[in-house]
């Protein structure tokens, strides 16, 4: 197995005096590396943004670690079984779902994490671009091998929605779901889901799960022609949200519905439940883009297979994709 970079190794043991100063000697003979080369560790770690504090007496210690997309800072604590167990983190990519899903081509395992700082082609559902600025939110995908069927597809992304209303709940954020996988708060949009597949027939050889929180975005942030429709925890909470805690917070509520998914244990009943529970969409007054048509009806479930049934005049019609253009308790008209 090849050994842990220094800089690894170094933040290791800083980590592990948990703010108590170590001598450079000290590390230099824990780590069995001359002297220079924990210089050249620690010379990394603060080009990585850690604050790390050199006291000429008493030494050295780590006072701060960055909020960054890091493999490091990502596995730190990470206990999950499944997502995440590999991570790649990247600070400027077209978009996580692509390289997700390269990797996979190239035999990256299960569960491996895609995480980047800046997508310059970032996308959304249906065609749309997601605008994905440096630093200020969560850009990931992951990768999975479900090889169930394809029309099941939809279940996993079911999954990561549900994962991260309940994550966000965790911060005092009250999200609910948009059919078909959107995650607002209010009437506002602050995550998307995008699922994408390479399949056998109608085995689904690879899944990229990708997800975008915004995060730290002030209104300004975001294009003039979103600020209306799209905000960020950070406006909604009226603090600066730390990312990578809430990205392994994602995993974790993420797989707690996954795993079960994923081995087939019946458990799709639950997690429809707890999809439809977070759902704004349902009982709900819609106009919906089908297409060219545009759908007006009564929301009044999610069936199995994730389509949406809309109640026109007493008769249900099931949708499987669309965009929801408008919900609300009255009566839109035609
Ligand atoms: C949507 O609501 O339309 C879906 C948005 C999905 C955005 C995420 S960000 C990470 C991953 N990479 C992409 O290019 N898109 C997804």
């Amino acid at each position: 197995m090849p050994e842990d970079a220094i800089d690894d190794r170094v933040v290791d043991v800083l980590r592990g005096r948990s703010g108590e100063t170590v001598l450079p000697s000290e590390l230099s003979e824990r780590l069995g590396v001359p002297s220079e080369s924990v210089r050249d560790g620690i010379c990394t770690l603060r080009d990585q943004g850690y604050e790390v504090e050199e006291h000429p007496v008493r030494g050295m210690r780590l006072l701060g670690v960055p909020d960054r997309m890091l493999e490091r800072e990502i596995l730190h604590g990470l206990d999950t079984k499944l997502l995440g167990r590999r991570v790649r983190c990247y600070g400027r990519v077209r978009s996580t779902n692509d390289v997700a899903m390269r990797l996979a081509e190239g035999g990256a395992p299960e569960g491996t994490l895609v995480a980047a700082e800046c997508q310059t082609g970032g996308r959304g559902r249906s065609g749309r671009s997601w605008d994905s600025p440096e630093g200020m939110g969560i850009w990931a995908s992951l990768v999975l091998r479900p090889g169930s069927r394809a029309a099941d597809a939809h279940r996993l992304g079911m999954c990561a929605g549900v994962g991260i209303v309940q994550t966000l709940a965790r911060i005092g954020v009250h999200a609910a779901l948009k059919w078909p996988n959107d995650i607002r708060i209010g009437e506002k949009k602050v995550g998307g889901i995008l699922t994408e597949t390479q399949a056998n027939g109608d085995r689904i050889r690879v899944l990229v799960l990708g997800f975008g929180v915004n995060v730290n975005q002030t209104k300004e942030c975001f294009r003039e022609d979103l600020r209306d429709m799209a905000t960020s925890l950070r406006l909604a909470t009226g603090r600066i949200q730390e990312r990578v805690p809430l990205l392994q917070r994602i995993l974790r509520e993420t797989e707690a519905w996954l795993l079960p998914i994923l081995r087939d244990e019946g458990a799709f009943g639950r997690l429809l439940e707890a999809w439809q529970e977070a759902c704004s969409t349902l009982g709900k007054w819609v106009k919906i883009e089908v297409g060219e048509e545009v759908i007006v009806g009564r929301a009044v479930e999610i069936g199995s297979d994730g389509a949406l049934v809309v109640d026109r005049k007493g008769k249900c019609k099931r949708i499987r994709t669309g965009h929801v253009l408008w919900q609300g308790n009255e009566y839109p008209g035609k």
